[in-house]
């Protein structure tokens, strides 16, 4: 099965989404330009897909969203500033974001749920499997997983998602996948999929995380999937008929990923996140990580 697939170079990235959960921040920003230490989140997820061997990258966006093109793009005011003040440094870094990979842009105009913004980017992919990757999940890069799904693609065919096992209250919260053992290490057989169960009906804890290799007849599926959940168009409802049906474009496996992972969407995970990276940051975590000790040795001393 593996030889006749075509090698997938395309990464489709909803970012077409409000970002209320940290307004004010993002009533002129968008969610995806805050930073993580000193990086806007999407540049970690593009980075991502790069590094994965996807260089082409579609976002999918939606008003207010300019600033992601600017980032991704030249600056030439700022670089001939900077060339000016001989600071190759900081050039390097503000050419990083513009030389990383082919960027394409599409505009969800409305924002009727991740399944609609995943079939917006139909026209740009064709008939290949693709990649989807959420913004709001960072992956660390030292446990690569997206490498890992898109191998995983190739040797099965059809589908793969990002599955990660998560506490019984937390799994509202997610898509939830019906699983069943492949045999192989690590990837599952998944059986069937519900959009943000409640704890009583989930059929498993495992949580579908934001990376998915998918096949183009989700494209097909997409275009008739109704509303579900929250009157969105759902993604996971698109998945879960692929798995129904693995005539038409299935099967769908699932990785089950088992590495750090950061929700940037909510804002205690976001905190977090930023602490965790500053810290491991050769230039900055040395000081920043001194200063930690003392003020979490301050903060026991008053409880
Ligand atoms: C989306 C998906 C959900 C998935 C989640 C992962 O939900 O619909 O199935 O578990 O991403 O982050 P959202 O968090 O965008 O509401």
């Amino acid at each position: 099965m593996t030889q006749s697939h075509p090698r997938i170079s395309k990464a489709v990235i909803p970012a077409a989404g409000l970002g209320t959960r940290f307004l004010p921040a993002t009533k002129a920003t968008p969610k995806e330009m805050l930073p993580v230490v000193d990086k806007p989140a999407i540049q970690y997820v593009v980075e991502e897909a790069v590094s994965a061997g996807l260089d082409d990258v579609l976002m999918v966006t939606g008003r207010n969203k300019r600033p992601l093109e600017d980032h991704f793009d030249r600056n030439y005011e700022l670089e001939s500033a900077l060339e000016k003040k001989g600071d190759e440094e900081r050039l390097a870094r503000v050419r990083q974001s513009s030389d990383l990979a082919t960027m394409h842009y599409v505009r969800q105009g409305d924002p009727k749920g991740l399944g609609h913004a995943v079939l917006c980017a139909a026209p740009h992919v064709g008939r290949e499997p693709f990649a989807v990757l959420l913004g709001d999940d960072l992956i660390d890069p030292r446990d690569p997983l997206l490498a890992r799904m898109i191998e995983t693609q190739e040797r099965h065919g059809g589908s793969v998602i990002a599955l990660m096992e998560v506490a019984p209250e937390q799994i509202h919260l997610y898509g939830c996948a019906a699983v069943e053992a492949t045999g192989e290490d690590g990837v599952v057989r998944v059986t069937g999929l519900v959009e943000k169960p409640d704890a009583a009906d989930a059929p498993s804890n495992y949580a579908i995380i934001g990376r998915y290799v998918l096949d183009p007849h989700v494209f097909d599926i997409l275009r008739t999937t109704e509303p579900g959940r929250g009157g969105e168009i759902q993604l996971t409802d698109a998945l879960q008929q692929l798995a129904d049906d693995e005539k038409v474009g299935g099967p769908v496996h699932g990785v089950v990923f088992q590495g750090r992972r950061y929700d940037t969407g909510d804002r205690g995970d976001y905190l977090r996140a930023i602490v965790r990276l500053a810290c491991e940051r050769e230039d900055l975590g040395p000081d920043f990580r001194a200063w930690l000790r003392s003020y979490v040795a301050e903060e026991m001393q008053q409880s």
